[in-house]
C-alpha cells in the first residue's frame, strides 16, 4: 500500500449522516473491529470496548435514543467543550452552515436545525451502532487512544465500502446509555459510531469538509 492509497481512503471517508438499512455482514464488522484495535494505546492499554447493535436491537436503540433525547437531562460522562472560540468556532460553524445548506435549512431557523441535530438520535438511520467506551481511571488518555481506535475503525469501514459518523452526540445522555446498555459505572462513555451503507442520493450526504493547510497547524522548529 502506498501514501496516495491511503491518502485515496481518507478523502473518500466522510461523515454519513443518511444510510440504508441494509445490514453490514457480521465479518465485515469483525474484519472493521479487528483493524481499528491495532492502533497504539498508552502502555499497550487497548482502553477501547464497544458495545455493536444490529438489527432488531439497533431500531429498540433508535426507539429508546429519541424518546430520551426528547426530554432528558444532558450529562455527558466525559466533559463537553466549554467554548469554540477564533479559528475553532469559525471551523465548527463552516461545517455546520455546509450541512444546513447541503439539507436546506435557512441560516437563523432554529426549528430547522434542531430537527437536523435530533437525526443524531435517529442514527441517521443506520442499521448498526457502537457504543465506544474506555475505564474512567485511564481519564483524557484512555479517551486519546479511543480517538485512534474510532479514526481507523472509520477508514477500515471505508475500505470496506461501509459508511460511519462517530456521534459524540449520543454521549450527551451517558446516563441513559448506561442504564440501557448496563455500562458498568468504572467506565467512561465517549462516543457512539453509527455505520452502515450510505444513501448516496441523500443531501446530507452531498458535502465535504475540508482541512487547514499546514501553515495554520505546525511551527517548524529546525
Ligand atoms: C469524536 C467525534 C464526535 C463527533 N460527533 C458528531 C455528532 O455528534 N454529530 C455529527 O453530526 N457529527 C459528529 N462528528 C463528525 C464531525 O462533525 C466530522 O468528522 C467533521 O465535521 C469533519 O467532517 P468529515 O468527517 O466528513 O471529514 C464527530 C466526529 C468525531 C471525530
Amino acid at each position: 500500500m502506498t501514501l496516495s492509497d491511503l491518502n485515496r481512503l481518507l478523502a473518500e471517508r466522510h461523515s454519513c449522516r443518511a444510510f440504508l438499512s441494509d445490514p453490514v455482514p457480521k465479518d465485515q464488522i469483525e474484519q472493521i473491529l479487528n483493524s481499528a484495535t491495532r492502533v497504539p494505546s498508552w502502555c499497550n492499554a487497548q482502553p477501547w470496548h464497544v458495545i455493536v447493535t444490529s438489527g432488531e436491537e439497533t431500531d429498540r436503540f433508535r426507539t429508546a435514543m429519541l424518546a430520551e433525547a426528547a426530554d432528558g437531562t444532558p450529562s455527558p460522562d466525559l466533559p463537553f467543550p466549554t467554548s469554540y472560540s477564533g479559528m475553532y468556532q469559525d471551523r465548527r460553524r463552516a461545517c455546520g452552515w455546509a450541512l444546513y445548506e447541503a439539507v436546506g435549512v435557512e441560516r437563523g431557523d432554529r426549528a430547522a436545525s434542531a430537527q437536523q441535530m435530533m437525526e443524531n438520535f435517529s442514527l441517521f438511520g443506520a442499521p448498526h451502532c457502537a457504543i465506544l467506551t474506555s475505564p474512567a481511571e485511564l481519564g483524557g488518555y484512555g479517551a486519546l487512544d479511543c480517538g485512534g481506535f474510532i479514526t481507523v475503525f472509520c477508514l477500515a469501514a471505508q475500505a470496506l465500502g461501509v459508511a460511519t459518523i462517530p456521534q459524540a452526540a449520543l454521549a450527551t445522555y451517558s446516563p441513559f446509555l448506561r442504564r440501557y446498555f448496563d455500562i458498568p459505572e468504572d467506565r467512561m462513555i465517549l462516543c457512539a459510531i453509527s455505520f452502515g451503507y450510505a444513501d448516496t442520493d441523500h443531501p446530507a450526504n452531498s458535502f465535504r469538509t475540508d482541512r487547514a493547510d499546514l501553515t495554520e497547524v505546525v511551527d517548524w522548529v529546525g
